[in-house]
């Protein structure tokens, strides 16, 4: 996820675009840059590090004149934090330049097509392509050129182009990454998100995907992907500043679990082609994976709790051996690793101290290093073998969960890769899983679409002292990380439990309105998860219970039930957890606590 504003109008552009910028580094902050039309050429300023630095280099725009222009704030993707990669980029003849939010998906075969034709690439980005293309297809009229561009780009973005054939007026662009138009007094602004435009005007366009619009200081015009005008109604923003940084929501963990389907589609959907796994992202060969002897996965915190999850799936699909170690503990139990172990690490931040020593630890003794990272070029990243991102863009709040679940869906397609490679899928089977991966951000959307049956659900247990979460195979794995969620922003303790274990000593605990949530997904396991609910009825519990849709059994014994979209198994987590971390954040609500902030916590660990 990455920030991008433009102006055009009657005062310097280049303090104005800063602005803007400032109000998105929540969006990302690895880089920034600005291109503005400034005597007959285009003029740009970029660099790795957070805006700060841009600022410095311009004297805060002081130093550059023009009157229109656009600039970015980066959360990489494709390319590390570079001042090469940072945004703007600009065409070989210098007469385009773009910034964009979003991923292209196809833009490897499109970098081939126009490397063909005799373009130079300089960066490693993906957005590099769009630059080359409107080159390639300008026609003198930038509506044209633009129409042309996106019939062949793939994926999500919002653009925003300058040109020098076009002195007065620039361009832009979205398909599922947000943009709208702010409309001033002879001067007109786009922006990724309402903050960066709202110091100076309130009123706004928001474009729809595959609207394109055409901006001059006095006129905004908007087509639709056919280059038809379009008219659309002005929306009168009435946000505060700091609620508009959240997307309107009251906290970024609120933002971020609404974010979910879109980062999962944005993590999975270019990584499946043609019905089958592609990981372009690493460079294990079938003889490699036939090598390894097990897999470790290490991880803290929820990324541990996505390693369990990886277990089952790893060793269901590929029958691979894996072992799930805290990382605070792979180091100092003198773990057996050699090469023939793949460790996966697992780190949202890619900084965690813990994960970061254990992986060096797991390095020397000559183990492939394979990790899942959201944080592109941070440390854990760059000392991996290979390194699979998660595409959930900056995550603010402390408590993960965009970020597990991009985490959940990058396990599941090692699971599917490495399965695939050893040749272990019937062809059904394998669609079925591919059919099932592709359809998870649309049953994460069903289960946030529940969130006022959860929020109903917090407001009868927001003042509980215990909670158990109950689960068997994936359902264990799965309520670690819904206990987590609870604990750590509502400071109400709670404790994961494999539910068949609960009558081995800890079912003592179980007392008159002790609440338990009871995870069912696991068919095979259901009628045991009723035994288990009804063990704890017994002994006085409350129990709410989470299932797939049509298990309509679970009724005679839960007090209450939580439907969610049927999946595969193996895929269960993705779609339980997200109904966990809105539990967690209502109770946390309802207690009147810090939610972005947890007390004692910070968002990145990086001290052992
Ligand atoms: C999760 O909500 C916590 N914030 C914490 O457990 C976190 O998952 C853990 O510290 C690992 O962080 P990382 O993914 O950045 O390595």
């Amino acid at each position: 996820m990455c920030g991008i504003v433009g102006y055009v109008g009657e005062k310097q552009a280049a303090p104005i675009l800063l602005e803007g910028l400032s109000k998105l580094e929540y969006r990302g902050y690895d880089s920034a840059g600005i291109a503005v039309f400034d005597a007959g050429r285009i003029h740009v300023v970029k660099t790795k590090g957070r805006l700060a630095a841009l600022s410095d280099m311009i004297d805060g725009g002081a130093s550059i004149t023009s009157q229109m222009g656009i600039g970015h704030t980066r959360w990489a993707t494709h390319g590390e934090p570079s001042d090469v990669n940072s945004h703007p980029h600009i065409s070989n003849s210098g007469k385009f330049a773009v910034v964009h939010n979003g991923i292209i998906e196809n833009y490897f075969k499109l970098k081939e097509f126009l490397e063909n034709r005799g373009y130079n690439f300089v960066s490693q980005t993906d957005t590099e392509v769009v630059a080359h293309l409107v080159d390639f297809y300008y026609d003198g009229d930038m509506l044209s050129t633009v129409t042309k561009v996106i019939s062949r780009l793939e994926g999500s973005y919002a653009l925003g182009i300058i040109s020098c054939e076009h002195p007065d007026s620039f361009i832009a662009v979205r398909k599922d990454s947000p943009l709208i138009v702010g409309l001033g007094e002879n001067e007109n602004f786009i922006a990724s998100d309402i903050p960066a435009i709202l110091s100076r005007t309130r009123d706004v366009y928001l474009l729809e995907d595959n609207e394109i619009v055409i901006l001059k200081k006095d006129n905004v015009s908007i087509y639709d992907i056919h280059g038809e005008p379009i008219t659309k109604e002005i929306f009168h923003v009435d946000w505060d500043v700091s609620a508009a940084e959240k997307g309107g929501y009251e906290h970024f963990m609120f933002k971020e679990m609404m974010e979910q389907p879109k980062v999962l589609k944005d993590t999975i959907h270019p990584r499946i082609q043609d019905g089958n796994v592609v990981l372009d992202d690493i460079s294990l060969t079938a003889e490699d994976i036939a090598s390894f002897n097990k897999i470790s996965i290490i991880g803290c915190g929820s990324a541990y709790h996505v390693g369990c999850v990886g277990k089952y799936v790893i060793e269901k699909l590929a029958r691979i051996p894996v072992e799930v170690e805290l990382a605070s503990e792979f180091r100092y139990r003198f773990p057996i690793v050699d090469d023939k172990t793949l460790v996966i690490v697992i780190s949202q931040s890619g900084e965690t101290a813990d994960t970061l020593a254990a992986l060096r630890d797991a390095k020397k003794s000559g183990a492939r290093i394979m990790s899942i990272v959201n944080v592109v070029g941070s440390s854990i990243a760059r000392e991996s073998d290979d390194v699979i991102y998660t595409w959930a863009g900056p995550e603010i709040a402390v408590a993960t969960t965009k970020a597990y679940s991009t985490q959940l869906s990058v396990i599941y397609l090692i699971a599917l890769y490495l399965a695939d490679k050893k040749e272990l899928l019937s062809a059904e089977d394998k669609k079925n899983y591919i059919d099932a991966m592709l359809a998870l951000p649309d049953c994460v959307e069903t289960v946030i679409g529940q969130k006022e049956t959860i929020q109903y659900l917090a407001s009868k247990f927001y003042n509980v002292k215990d909670v158990f979460y109950i689960g068997r195979g994936v359902d264990y794995a799965a309520s670690m990380e819904g206990s987590l969620k609870l604990k750590e922003i509502s400071y109400v303790h709670s404790e994961a439990y494999a539910a068949g274990e609960l009558k081995h000593g800890t079912i003592s605990l179980i007392e008159e309105g002790t609440l338990v949530v009871a995870l069912c997904s696991v068919d095979m396991l259901f009628e045991k998860m009723l035994s288990n609910i009804k063990e704890v009825k017994a002994r006085g519990a409350v129990v709410w219970a989470l299932t797939f849709e049509g298990n309509t059994a679970i009724e005679a014994e839960a007090d209450h039930v939580l439907y969610v979209p049927r999946t595969v198994m193996e895929f269960a987590p993705s779609c339980i957890v997200p109904a966990l971390q809105l539990f967690g954040y209502y109770v946390s609500a309802l207690r009147g606590l810090d939610i972005d902030k947890p007390r004692n916590l910070a968002k990145s660990v990086t001290v052992e």
